[in-house]
């Protein structure tokens, strides 16, 4: 029995050429513990717009029902040459009910239920995905259910890491994102304190109606200051930032600095022995990082991914974590639309300029039967 649907690919040439385009595709029977998910439900996040829009100018694109094509300029074309000429699937989480199974116990198991799972292919009608990657929703909506993973997980991950590597305190540089209002509400309930920048005072508000008490704004003229207040009070000298570009870690190495140097009972031409760690882990700004390190020697700048950092755990850590999301998964980990497309409306001018601002509260959800 062989399924066909609608999904969206997308291609970079190397004279800058995006198409992002609907395709119709039959898609292979399930085999061993995989199962075949009729998909009903996924998220736009970032880390898909990377593939979707990139820096391209969607401004002057064409566009036609169920595809667009546009330029992606230099240097990010010559800069993606490891993708030119490839068609790659994309979405990378969502929810739905699994249709069709292979012979595997595992799979088996799920047939006729509706699960959140994480194929790399969301944006489409149907997906092959893994039995044991499969979340089984139980009376939790596909669209309840549709960000059960990425964000979820990656906002227990940095509470997990924090935790082994002996941290009381977190900062964290874009606080009112989707997945910072899920790391306030999991830092409030084990008793973690946290370090929330924003830059709008409606984000302010935002996070302090769900129990933020440190929430500083970079709009704000004396937000340095401020900044150094928070640390102070919390003893934050572990962040992580999903900013990349510009100084959002220079800014935080900065202050923690300061921070630390009033805390020194002797001076060192060497500034503090103060530790201070900062991760990167998204580019929502993709001009380059800028360091001026005047942070003292105790430094450390690395990125974070959330699948090496779950392969580090291993399988009983994120079984744990897994279980703390689904039994909290419209509460901790509830996520919010702005907007639900098909694929065909997807692709509308209108909607792509809207989902690429990636602003506060303004997610889509893909709903590929709508
Ligand atoms: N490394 C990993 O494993 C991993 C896993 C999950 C997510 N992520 C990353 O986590 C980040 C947040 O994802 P999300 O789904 O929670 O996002 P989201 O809900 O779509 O929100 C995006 C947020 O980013 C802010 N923003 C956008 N551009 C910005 C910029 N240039 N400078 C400062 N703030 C900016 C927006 O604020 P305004 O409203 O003020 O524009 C908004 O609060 C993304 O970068 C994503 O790639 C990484």
């Amino acid at each position: 029995m062989s399924t066909t649907g609608k999904q969206l690919f997308t291609t970079l040439e190397s004279n800058g050429t995006l198409t992002v385009a609907i395709e119709d595709v039959t898609f292979p029977d399930p085999v061993g513990n995989q199962v075949l998910v009729k998909m009903e439900a996924a998220p736009i996040n970032p880390s898909d717009l990377a593939i979707l829009t990139g820096a391209a100018d969607l401004e002057n694109a064409e566009y036609s029902p169920g595809k667009y094509v546009a330029t992606m300029p230099e240097p990010f074309n010559a800069g993606s040459k490891a993708r030119h000429g490839l068609k790659l699937p994309a979405g990378n989480e969502g929810a739905g009910t699994v249709v069709a199974t292979g012979e595997g116990d595992k799979a088996k198991a799920l047939m006729g239920q509706r699960v959140a799972c994480v194929p790399g292919n969301a944006f489409s009608q149907y997906c092959i995905a893994d039995a044991g990657m499969c979340l089984p929703l139980g009376d939790y909506s596909s669209e309840e259910g549709a960000s059960g993973f990425v964000n979820p997980m990656t906002a227990l991950g940095f509470a997990e890491n924090a935790k082994m590597d002996g941290q009381d305190a977190i900062l964290h540089t874009v606080g009112a994102s989707n997945l910072g209002q899920m790391l306030t509400r999991i830092c409030k309930e084990d008793g973690i304190g946290l370090v929330n920048i924003v830059r709008k005072e409606q984000q302010v508000e935002l996070l302090k109606g769900i129990g933020a008490s440190h929430v500083v704004n970079s709009s704000d003229e004396d937000f340095t200051k401020n900044l150094r207040a928070a640390i102070d009070e919390t003893d934050a000298f572990y962040g992580f930032d999903p900013i990349g570009g510009g100084k959002s870690v220079d800014r935080v190495f900065k202050a923690m600095e300061q921070v630390a140097v009033t805390k020194m009972t002797e001076y060192s031409r060497y500034g503090s022995t103060q530790q201070k760690r900062m991760f990167i882990y998204g580019r929502l700004d993709v001009s380059p990082t800028v360091l001026s390190p005047s942070y003292g020697f105790g430094w450390t700048l690395s990125g974070w991914l959330l699948f090496p950092f779950l392969q580090s755990v291993g399988m009983e850590t994120m079984g744990r974590m897994r279980k703390r999301v689904l039994d909290n998964l419209t509460t901790t980990f509830a996520s919010h639309y702005k907007k639900r497309v098909d694929l065909e409306e997807m692709l509308t001018k209108d909607a792509v300029m809207d989902y690429r601002a990636m602003k506060t509260g303004e997610k889509y959800l893909v709903t590929p039967w709508k």
